[in-house]
């Protein structure tokens, strides 16, 4: 409800720090940025609950364009990308598949990683689902699953082994006949989940600005599986501090860290897609409100 009565321009001034620009290249100049201070990055077009096949059309060219440009730089500090599957489908969300395969077959091609981010919990089955599959035909494909939700204990077994799986506690509001409501909980899960998968010699990136947890992940799990485990954040989120101990190795390993670096192609997506975090998460209409006020 908030969400809906900020005015545009505001919303606009509050996700500059969340958001890189309003154009491919402003995503790029912000990875560039990220890896002189030694952090990879993962780049994510805003253009999420498309309505039109037009715009379904628009997000697969500025993703191939995406991935064109990453393949020029250099594979030490080459992002990969991360897409929502519902930029890619109006109603039938079968529709995804035929578009992420072209740009998983691309990415391939062009040796950029590709993850699925995951959306709410209409869309879990056909992600991992789809995630699985192209990772079993040889794909850099890697997913997301989401601590809160009950199912996802029984999801982490279906993950293979070298498989990139990022642990999120999930952004999205479910029913608590489904998931856990409350925080902690979510929490102790998401260490439970990479404790397990860490164990299978899957992938882990372990997302979250939780610095308890990111510093158990770091003491007590990734120095089991240094070479496959991974520190994510978003970018804007002060934690400049904790990225750079991450990195350099004070917990024992040195641990990358990748900044999700969302870009939008124009102003117009990147406003919808803050209302949208805004109207998701109560959480992110005050953190928005906090910034705005303590600047
Ligand atoms: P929590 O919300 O408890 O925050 C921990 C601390 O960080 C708090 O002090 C909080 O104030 C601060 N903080 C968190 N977010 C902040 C912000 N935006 N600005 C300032 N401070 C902030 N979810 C999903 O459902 N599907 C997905 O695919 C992804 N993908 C994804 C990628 C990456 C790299 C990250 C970091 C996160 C996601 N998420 C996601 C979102 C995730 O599920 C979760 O909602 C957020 O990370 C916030 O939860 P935390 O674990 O950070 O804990």
């Amino acid at each position: 409800m908030l969400a809906r009565l900020v005015p545009a321009p505001l919303v606009r001034w509050f996700a500059r720090p969340y958001v890189a620009g309003a154009s491919l290249e402003a995503g790029l100049a912000v990875a560039r940025k990220a890896s002189e201070e030694g952090l990879l990055t993962t780049l994510d077009l805003l253009g999420e609950d498309v309505t039109t096949s037009a715009q379904v059309d628009a997000n697969v060219a500025v993703y191939r364009r995406t991935i064109d440009a990453l393949a020029a730089l250099p594979a030490a500090m080459r992002p990969s990308v991360s897409l929502k599957p519902s930029a890619f489908t109006t109603r039938d969300p079968g529709g995804v598949v035929g578009p992420i395969e072209s740009l998983a077959a691309l990415a391939r091609e062009r040796g950029v990683a590709l993850t699925i981010d995951m959306e709410g919990h209409r869309w879990t089955d056909l992600t991992l689902d789809l995630a699985l599959d192209l990772y079993g035909r040889g794909f850099d494909v890697g997913t997301v699953l989401q601590t809160r939700l009950y199912r996802t204990a029984d999801d982490l077994r279906r993950i293979p082994r070298g498989m990139r799986l990022r642990l999120v506690i999930g952004i999205y509001r479910e029913s608590s006949r489904i998931a856990m409501v409350e925080k902690p909980a979510m929490k102790r899960a998401m260490l439970d989940a990479a404790r397990f998968l860490v164990a299978r010699d899957v992938h882990v990136e372990f997302a979250t600005h939780d610095v308890a947890c990111v510093e158990t992940f770091a003491r007590e799990i990734a120095p089991r599986a240094p070479r496959s485990s991974e520190v994510q954040m978003l970018l804007g989120v002060p934690r400049k501090a904790l990225q750079r101990r991450l990195v350099s190795g004070e917990y024992g390993v040195c641990i990358p860290v990748r900044l999700y670096v969302p870009f939008a192609i124009g102003w117009r997506d990147a406003t919808a897609y803050l209302r949208r975090r805004m109207a998701e998460s109560p959480n992110v209409t005050w953190l928005v409100l906090r910034n705005l006020f303590s600047r």
